[in-house]
């Protein structure tokens, strides 16, 4: 074992961790200490790939030294101004930045500090558009079963999974659309699965039910990544943008894991050519360096709450919407996104990655595989008397051999920094199947 800094540190008992089994972990803790490119290093010194860029924001890899002297350079310089009735150059330098990038031309840009607020200042942004437009009336929002939309509560009533809404109340008015996923029809599909363009027209059913006149917006993940990669069907979130045209109601997508190259195209806005009203995104921002969200807005959105008398337009904001230390780790990120062409790589990448995961098939109890750009999910037949816990095997099973992946239920999904090679996505797939074959 070598000398570690993180030996003789204080216990964990402290430390209330998110979305984590506290005492199962707690009595047998898995410590990152540092992390350089595709990999990180484990408190007992073994090197771990990277296979999920952290938690889908990582898409540069790690331990960017420009990123790391932009934020020292602006720390000793600007740390911190207010937004608030003030400004500072480096906020407005990023947001015109992001604007150049923006999906589909989404250029005015409101910053937040996370996905979490990116959505729940999207649906408030939506409700204050309809109301300035005089369509007060529309204060319904639609999110889709199997969402994951973050933890606020805007974001768990538009959300949809169980685990996290059945304890906390929810927003008056929240309505859903069924999920795409459909193994039945689509299993084992690169790509866009070919089944369920239709279920886009659960819109039209929401509408005969509430009124279209009560519904302000509706809110998808393009590609859903956190409840086990489901890729929309060909034709689906085309069909749902024209009925949400139809009925005046806001598209917003929610690309906090899509946004930033994960598909091959800047935003999966670009990937799908289908062009929403609002935009969040987060994560890829700052390269997972500095927490910072935000929300692209249509000139249409923001320019219809710039009328009235003069005054402060939307009643919303964070202290730290726009920081400037978030701000720079932001800039250097794009820099480096542009320098490596990394926000278009996993379009050369996309082919060889599919055909590597789908090698997976005929692996014990993998009962599908789904891919598109730099994203895999790979569902395991559930043990029929613990859910999740097969795939929770193979997870620590991989973490044991050097692979660091991410299991929600029981399917494992794969999203490595954009910048992975081809011989490390070949590495990845073998300690996976060895794992998934070792773990009964
Ligand atoms: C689609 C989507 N929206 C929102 C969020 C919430 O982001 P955060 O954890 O930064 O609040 C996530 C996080 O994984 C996400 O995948």
């Amino acid at each position: 074992m070598t000398d570690h800094p993180l030996r003789n540190t204080p216990s964990l008992d402290a430390f209330w961790m998110p979305f984590t089994a506290n005492r199962q972990f707690k009595a047998a803790p898995r410590l990152l200490v540092s992390a350089q490119g595709m990999h990180y290093t484990a408190d007992d010194g073994r090197t771990v790939l990277d296979g999920t860029a952290g938690l889908w924001c990582v898409n540069a890899g790690h331990g960017r030294r420009q990123i790391a002297s932009a934020v020292e350079r602006q720390l000793s310089t600007l740390d911190f101004a207010p937004t608030f009735q003030m400004g500072h150059p480096i906020a407005f330098e990023f947001a015109e930045r992001l604007a150049e990038v923006a999906p589909g031309g989404l250029d005015r840009v409101f910053f937040t500090n996370s996905g979490s607020e990116s959505v729940d200042t999207a649906l408030k942004i939506a409700l204050a558009y309809q109301r300035a437009i005089g369509q007060g009336t529309r204060t319904r929002l639609i999110g889709r079963e199997r969402g994951y939309h973050g933890v606020g509560f805007g974001g768990i009533s538009v959300g949809g999974i169980v685990s996290n809404r059945r304890v906390f109340p929810q927003l008056a008015g929240a309505d859903h659309l069924r999920h795409t996923h459909d193994p039945a029809r689509n299993a084992f599909v690169k790509g866009q699965p070919e089944h369920g363009a239709d279920l886009a027209d659960d819109l039209e059913r929401l509408v005969a039910l509430h009124g279209a006149e009560t519904i302000a917006a509706c809110i998808v993940e393009p590609l859903s990544g956190s409840t086990g990669v489901l890729v929309p069907p060909k034709g689906y979130l085309e069909r749902l943008r024209e009925i949400c045209t139809k009925h005046g109601i806001l598209l917003i997508f929610d690309e906090v894991i899509t946004g930033f190259g994960r598909l091959g195209a800047p935003f999966a806005t670009d990937f799908f050519g289908v062009t929403p009203d609002l935009v969040t995104a987060a994560k890829g921002l700052t390269n997972g360096t500095v927490p910072m969200g935000v929300v692209f807005a249509s000139r249409q959105v923001h320019d219809a709450l710039m009328q009235g008398p003069d005054g402060i337009e939307l009643f919303h904001g964070y202290t730290y919407s726009g920081h400037p230390v978030a701000c720079a780790a932001g800039l250097a990120t794009l820099d480096i996104y542009r320098e490596e062409g990394l926000l278009t790589r996993a379009a050369d990448l996309s082919e060889d990655w599919a055909s590597a995961i789908h090698d997976l098939l005929g692996r014990r109890n993998v009962i599908d595989i789904r891919s598109l750009g730099l994203v895999a999910g790979i569902e395991l037949e559930a043990r029929p008397d613990a859910p999740g816990k097969r795939a929770y095997d193979v997870f620590v099973d991989c973490f044991q051999r050097g692979l660091l992946i991410r299991v929600t239920g029981d399917i494992i999904a794969l999203s490595p920094p954009l910048i992975v090679e081809r011989e490390q996505i070949g590495e990845m797939v073998e300690v996976l199947g060895a794992a998934i074959d070792r773990v009964a």
